[in-house]
Formats: structure tokens, C-alpha cells, sequence
């Protein structure tokens, strides 16, 4: 009977003091390391009781009660992933030619175009409380703010970065803060920085003014909905919308691989979120594996976009080759069957990346240095070996090869002769192991998990409407205005008033006046002469 009542009491309370939100979130770049960021996002809102609407080119495979999907990703995939053709060549010496941009202007479109989004857009009975989308070149897709009329947060992948701390505050120095595709990490030597600083304006001046030209197509397909929610207030422009975000959660942390430069307040840094507090348990198999081996075990994975069976034949070969002769166990993610493995060395398609990495057998990580990796290998606190591959891969294996718990091992057709080097280096040495677990330390040495902080922040922007309090006044003020420029401006125009209308009056009036002295002084000479000249004469 008690037991009843408590029950009715906490039932009671829950229903009348429920605090779970309306949350849309989208995620629209179809590559497995964005839908991990999404996945990870849409489990923690989910754990916290809030209703998830989830806009995803990777759904979930798993349904929830409180989870609504639209999957958006038809055969996008292979349309964006197209232009990594030709990258793993013979010669391994093209460089990954990868346009973001670009790749943002499609999915962006993916998204508008999709029938079951524009359903959802424009009924009314659709409300929702905040909006989460992920950053990602472009910032079209913040007019769905102004169609739902909720205060939105920008979740972003990468490190800070002035391309996005632009559109919350302002862009930052390149001379220590390196663009997303930086090929190397600060501090940079004069040639590097000067680099960054012309890498810098160019995009700059793309973005603004051309790139946007194409954003502004895409965003004025949202402008019919935003009338048709039956609002008489006025459409929102893009220009508008792009710096009305209320949040910036950034997949980064000063522990990490980010910098620890100055911030604005409504920029989260909450790297590694996405890991759970408790991860799954390995397959049995690898769990036997990794129980068994005696001498440790090597992680070698290139992550998810470039596939380590596309390398050539006889890389591969000699990659076994160099494998086989440690006395390491090594799990290599390799998507194909047709490899002949040795003893030591266990290929799978799909590895649980955290799971290997957790358990207490894994000595060393192989990677591409992509961002979520090398999050993951700092959480569990394993060293690397870097072989970075595009984008942000560079910067971040140069990041771990300072903070010393990583070595950088370029791709090249001796890959398998340098991997032996580096090997035998991280393992022989123990400062690399030490300073992975230091570095661990540091990132697990705070108040409350990432997760936590993620959840927490986005609920603030809910009950403070969008969060206004901690915006900066930065994004207030023009280019010109931060500047001086006015002030400028004005500085020269007084100088010009001056050089041109000041200066020549005085100059005039001087001039003249030095004539009539030089008059009144000759007539005055003249007299005195003629008057010597007069007495010279009566002498
Ligand atoms: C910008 O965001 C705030 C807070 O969410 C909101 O009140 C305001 O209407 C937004 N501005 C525009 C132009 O939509």
C-alpha cells in the first residue's frame, strides 16, 4: 500500500513537473564521423528525458521512445564521397583534394529538398523548444531557426577556428590559430604565418562574397515556410540568422588536441561526449584476442573515409609483412576478405574503435589523426602513430607529436619500412605511454563529464530563450567599427582639410606677406642708398 502510494507520489511528480524538451537536431554530413558526433548528441538528449526529433544522413539503428528520424541520406553518400577518387594511387603522393564547401551546398540541399523535412517544416503543430544543427561550412540551414521560431546551437566537429568563432564573436589571429586545413600546428616560423595569414583572407573574401552567393539560393527555398507557419513577423534574412546562434558546442577540449585560446562565453568546448561513460563490451572473439595477447596489442586504423584495402598491393603486403615479424597482436580495420593474414595479425571490417581502446591489453594506436580518433586514444590514454591523410589530420598528429604522446609517419610507398621505425620507437620508449596517461589525466580532471556539460547547456539556452546574456557584443559591430576605421577615416580627412585648404591659405598668406616685407625692406635700402649715394656725391 505504501509502496503504491510512492509510486503515485513520483508518477504525480513526474507528470506535472516534467521538464523534457522539444529538441531538433540535424545532422546532414553522411560520413560515419559526423553521424557519431550526431548519434552521440541524440543519446545524451535522450538519456536526459528530452524529445528528440533527428534529422540525420546516419540515423540510429536503434528506436526510442522519444526519438522521431528522417533519414536523409539517399545515396548522398557516394555523391559527396565522389571526389576522393584518385587519392589512394599508385605513388600514395596525391594530396586528399577535399572542398568542404561544396560538400556543404549539397547536403545542405539534401536536407530542403527532402519531403518529409518540408512536411515537418511547415506544420504548424510542430514546436520546438531549441534547435541543434551541426557546422559545417555553411549557415544556411539557420533559417530553420527563423522558421520554427526557436533559439538555435551550432554543434561543430572541429577545433575552434576563426571561420567559426567569426559568426559568435570574431575571427581570430592567424598567426597562432591555424585554419581547420592547416598542414602543420603553431607555433609557426615566419614563412608559415605569413602562410596563414594570406590562407586566411582569401577564404575570407570567398566566403563572404561568393560563397554566399550560393548560400542565398539555397536559403530562399526556407523563406515560403517561413510565412506559412501563419506568423505575420517579417522574414529573417540569412545575413541576419547566420550570427543569431545562441551556442557554440564544439567537439574540442584544451586537454585534447584545441588550443587553449580565448573564448567567447557561448562557446562550449565539450570534446568527447561521444564516448560513454560505460562502453560495450567486445564481440567475443576480439575479447579473446585481446585477453590473450602477451605482448599487447596494435590498433591500426585509417579511419572511415579512406579505406586501407584501396592502398596498393604490395603496400599491403608489406604492411603484413612488417606486422607479422612483431610479437604484438595487431586488429587492423580493413574492409575487404581478400588479405592473407599471419598469426599475429586479426583483420575485421568494423571494429568497436572504444572498446579496443579501453581495454587494458591495447598499446598502441595506428591512426589517421582524425579528430575523434585521437580524442578517443587520449581519453583511454594511448599513445599513437599519426599518418595523416586530409583536413585536420595534419594539425592534430603535429598536436600530439608536441604534447609527446605521438609520432608522425607520412604516407608514402615506404609507409611499411617507416611504420617499423615508429613502432619500435613508441614501444621502447616508455614517455610516449607516459604522456598519453598524463594527458588522459588532465582530460578526465574535471567537474562534470563532457556529456553532462553538453545536456546542461543546451537546457540553459531553453529556459534562459536562447541565452542572450552570454552573446558578445562583438557580433554587433561592424568590420569597420572593431577596427577604427571610422576613426581612421576621420583622422585623414582632417589631415586632407588641412593639407588642402589650410595649408595652402597659410602658405599664401606667409607668401605674401614675406613679399611686402621684402618691398617695404628694398624701398627702405633704395632710400638709404640714394641718400649715401647723395652724400658720396657732395663729398
Ligand atoms: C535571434 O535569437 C533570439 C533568441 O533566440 C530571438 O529572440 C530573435 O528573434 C532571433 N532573431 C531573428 C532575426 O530571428
Amino acid at each position: 500500500m505504501v509502496k503504491a502510494g510512492v509510486y503515485l507520489v513520483v508518477l504525480l511528480s513526474y507528470l506535472c513537473c516534467y521538464d523534457g524538451y522539444k529538441i531538433l537536431v540535424v545532422f546532414p554530413i553522411p560520413t560515419l564521423s559526423h553521424g557519431i558526433l550526431g548519434e552521440g548528441c541524440v543519446r545524451l538528449l535522450l538519456k536526459a528525458g528530452h524529445e528528440v526529433t533527428y534529422i540525420a544522413a546516419m540515423p540510429l539503428q536503434d528506436t526510442h521512445p522519444n526519438l522521431t528520424q528522417i533519414n536523409i541520406n539517399k545515396k548522398q553518400e557516394s555523391k559527396i564521397l565522389k571526389n576522393i577518387t584518385n587519392f589512394i594511387n599508385p605513388h600514395l603522393n596525391t594530396h586528399f583534394n577535399f572542398d568542404p564547401f561544396h560538400t556543404s551546398l549539397n547536403s545542405t540541399k539534401t536536407v530542403l529538398e527532402n519531403e518529409e523535412v518540408k512536411r515537418l517544416i511547415s506544420d504548424p503543430k510542430q514546436i520546438f523548444d531549441v534547435l541543434i544543427i551541426e557546422w559545417f561550412f555553411s549557415e544556411v540551414l539557420s533559417g530553420l531557426s527563423a522558421v520554427l521560431h526557436c533559439p538555435y546551437i551550432w554543434l561543430s566537429s572541429l577545433n575552434p577556428h576563426w571561420m567559426i568563432l567569426e559568426l559568435i564573436d570574431d575571427v581570430t589571429s592567424p598567426a597562432y590559430v591555424p585554419s581547420y586545413n592547416s598542414l602543420t600546428a603553431p607555433p609557426f616560423t615566419f614563412q608559415q604565418r605569413v602562410t596563414q595569414l594570406w590562407y586566411q583572407i582569401r577564404v575570407y573574401y570567398f566566403k563572404h562574397f561568393q560563397y554566399s552567393i550560393e548560400e542565398q539560393k539555397l536559403y530562399s527555398l526556407l523563406i515560403p515556410f517561413m510565412s506559412k507557419r501563419g506568423r505575420s513577423t517579417p522574414i529573417s534574412a540569412l545575413e541576419d540568422m547566420r550570427y543569431n546562434a545562441s551556442l557554440i558546442l564544439s567537439n574540442c577540449d584544451a586537454a585534447m588536441l584545441a588550443q587553449a585560446i580565448s573564448l567567447p562565453q557561448n562557446y562550449k568546448p565539450v570534446g568527447g561526449f561521444h564516448i560513454e561513460a560505460q562502453v560495450k563490451s567486445l564481440p567475443n572473439d576480439l575479447q579473446k584476442i585481446m585477453n590473450n595477447s602477451k605482448y599487447g596489442v596494435i590498433y591500426f586504423s585509417i579511419g572511415s573515409i579512406v579505406k586501407s584495402s584501396e592502398l596498393p598491393d604490395n603496400v599491403k603486403r608489406e604492411l603484413m609483412k612488417t606486422f607479422s615479424e612483431l610479437n604484438q597482436t595487431v586488429i587492423w580495420k580493413y574492409e575487404d576478405n581478400e588479405i592473407n593474414t599471419l598469426k599475429n595479425v586479426h583483420i575485421r571490417k568494423w571494429v568497436p574503435q572504444q572498446s579496443v581502446l579501453s581495454h587494458p591489453n591495447c598499446i598502441l594506436f595506428i591512426t589517421h589523426g582524425g579528430l575523434l580518433s585521437i580524442t578517443e586514444a587520449i581519453y583511454f590514454g594511448i599513445p599513437i602513430i599519426g599518418i595523416p591523410l586530409f583536413s585536420d589530420q595534419y594539425q592534430n598528429v603535429d598536436k600530439s607529436v608536441i604534447k609527446g604522446f605521438g609520432k608522425k609517419v607520412q604516407l608514402s610507398s615506404m609507409i611499411a619500412h617507416d611504420l617499423k621505425i615508429a613502432i619500435n620507437e613508441v614501444l621502447n620508449n616508455a614517455s610516449y605511454l607516459e604522456k598519453a596517461k598524463e594527458q588522459s589525466r588532465i582530460y578526465h580532471d574535471r567537474i562534470v563529464s563532457a556529456g553532462e556539460e553538453l545536456v546542461h547547456w543546451v537546457e540553459h539556452v531553453v529556459r534562459t530563450r536562447g541565452a542572450p546574456h552570454l552573446r558578445s557584443p562583438a557580433i554587433t559591430l561592424s568590420f569597420y567599427q572593431k577596427l577604427y576605421l571610422d576613426l581612421i577615416g576621420l583622422v585623414a580627412v582632417i589631415f586632407i582639410i588641412i593639407a588642402v585648404i589650410v595649408l595652402p591659405v597659410l602658405h599664401s598668406y606667409i607668401a605674401n606677406n614675406k613679399i611686402v616685407k621684402t618691398n617695404t625692406i628694398k624701398t627702405k635700402n633704395k632710400k638709404n642708398n640714394k641718400i649715401v649715394n647723395s652724400q658720396s656725391l657732395k663729398k
